[in-house]
């Protein structure tokens, strides 16, 4: 994008306002690299205020908080130090927003140039920093990839009911979906009837436009759950001709607990896809950036198949992309804000570090470092035994293992317990459950990984776990 000599561009050159920045950024690493071990709480006074402010929350909420978690704003690499003064190593960052782990100085650098104009940008009067992040983004989308048009939300919820407005509004009349068993989608009316978990819409009317298929299953083998799968959307379309609008799916599934299928299933389930003229839509809000490719479904090499893809979490902005013919009339798609001047100018950075780093392909920097944590849960498990730690699932920087016996009971007394030793770790799945690692690997070392890996055999050893 050409750039334009404006007063703000002028404002961001200044010399006295790079050299402040420069020492503002130096101010807070020299704070935040104080938060770079597991630590306790700072005093009894600490702790005491600490329980006041939880139990406050709790009450503003209506709600228990999951962890006794309140940040207190600053941290380095995977550290994060709590408002008692504790510090903590973050395994599941946000549930996967900090990927480069907490105040890195690059991404500073961002907060404070955004700090120096409004907090919010909006469709009708954007920035340039909404066409910059999503000309990055579609640069990145892969040669075989047909996605050429790109959206910004708030949320990744906003960010699936786009996908889905667009997808109603090409296939009209059709709107019904097809989505896999145990998908999540977000939380909004739509989504939480996509979402396959009748928990998160109880006392919500669903409206009976989605129909689950069976997800890959391992123990069924390769071709039978194919066969299942494409019978099942061929009897459910031939059944309700004209009805079904598009096919949803996470290629790996977050939520689900780290499940995910070899590239011959989605290809066959996909090509099955378009003969019925369904639109495939891949919700990679978990998995944007985690994998060995930047996208999964480069991961899996299937990008001429996606029509509609969702993107959010640690790119710290959300985005519909999607195909020229799947490009809404106007009017469909709108909202006050498309993200604040930070987010907008830190997401498009955070796609710089990611594609400068190293981190994607065969021997990245991702693929090492999931290997190493993989290879010390195996070690784990190799030396307590399946009963302490069993199946193990991992793609990238999405891990899931299972503890115990995989009940929910089980699996988050460990979390608790390992959350009292210092490391944040959550959930995911069922029969069985598995603990949910999202690590922040854009800034992790394996001396990182190795103490995270001591304290995990640490609660596994510990009596009755
Ligand atoms: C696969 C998937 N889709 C959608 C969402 C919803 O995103 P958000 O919580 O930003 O609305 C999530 C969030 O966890 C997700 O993992």
């Amino acid at each position: 994008m050409p750039s334009v000599d404006t007063i703000y561009s002028q404002l961001l050159k200044n010399s006295d306002f790079q050299r402040l920045k420069k020492e503002l950024i130096q101010v807070i690493q020299e704070h935040s690299s104080k938060v770079n071990e597991i630590r306790g709480v700072s005093s009894p006074e600490a702790k005491k205020n600490f329980e006041a402010a939880l139990g406050n929350m709790a009450t503003l909420k209506g709600r228990e908080p999951f962890f006794q978690y309140l940040s207190s704003g600053v941290g380095s690499g995977p550290y994060v130090e709590l408002l008692d003064g504790s510090v903590k190593m973050d395994l599941i960052t946000g549930i996967g927003i900090n990927f480069f782990g907490h105040s890195h100085p690059e991404l500073m650098n961002e907060l404070i140039e955004g700090a120096s104009s409004d907090v919010m940008q909006g469709n009708l009067q954007p920035g340039i920093e909404g066409a910059e992040i999503i000309e990055k983004m579609l640069g990145l989308v892969g040669e075989k990839s047909r996605l050429k048009k790109g959206w910004l939300l708030c949320s990744g919820t906003m960010a699936n009911e786009t996908a889905l407005k667009i997808i109603r509004q090409k296939k009209f009349p059709a709107t019904r979906i097809l989505a896999f068993a145990d998908c999540f989608a977000g939380r909004s009316t739509a989504m939480q009837e996509i979402t396959d978990n009748p928990k998160y819409r109880e006392g919500q009317p669903v409206y009976g436009e989605v129909t689950y298929l069976p997800f890959y299953d391992e123990k069924m083998g390769l071709a039978r759950s194919i066969d299942m799968v494409v019978k099942h959307m061929e009897w459910e379309v031939a059944r309700h001709p004209t009805k079904y609008a598009g096919m949803m799916i996470e290629l790996i599934q977050g939520e689900g607990g780290i499940r995910y299928a070899p590239r011959e299933f989605y290809v066959k389930v996909f090509e099955a896809a378009r003969k019925m003229n369904l639109a495939i839509w891949a919700d990679e809000i978990q998995t944007f950036g985690r994998t060995k490719q930047l996208f999964a479904y480069q991961t899996f090499g299937l990008e001429e198949y996606i029509d509609v893809v969702t993107v959010g979490k640690l790119l710290h902005a959300c985005m519909t992309l999607y195909t020229e013919e799947m490009n809404p009339r106007a009017g469909l798609v709108a909202g006050t804000f498309t993200g604040s001047y930070a987010a907008l100018k830190t997401g498009r950075r955070v796609l710089e570090l990611l594609t400068e780093g190293g981190y994607y392909g065969d021997g990245g920097r991702i693929e090492k470092l999931s290997n190493y944590f993989v290879q010390g849960l195996e070690a784990i498990r190799a030396k307590l035994g399946e009963k302490k730690l069993g199946v193990i699932r991992a793609s990238g920087g999405m891990i899931g293992f299972q503890v115990l016996d995989g009940t929910m009971d089980q699996t988050k007394n460990f979390l608790m317990k390992l959350f009292n030793e210092g490391v944040i770790a959550f959930y995911a799945g069922h029969d069985p459950y598995v603990v949910r690692i999202l690590p922040p690997f854009g800034t992790m070392t394996e001396t990182q990984i190795d103490i995270a890996l001591k304290k995990i055999e640490g609660v596994l050893t510990q009596e009755n776990s």
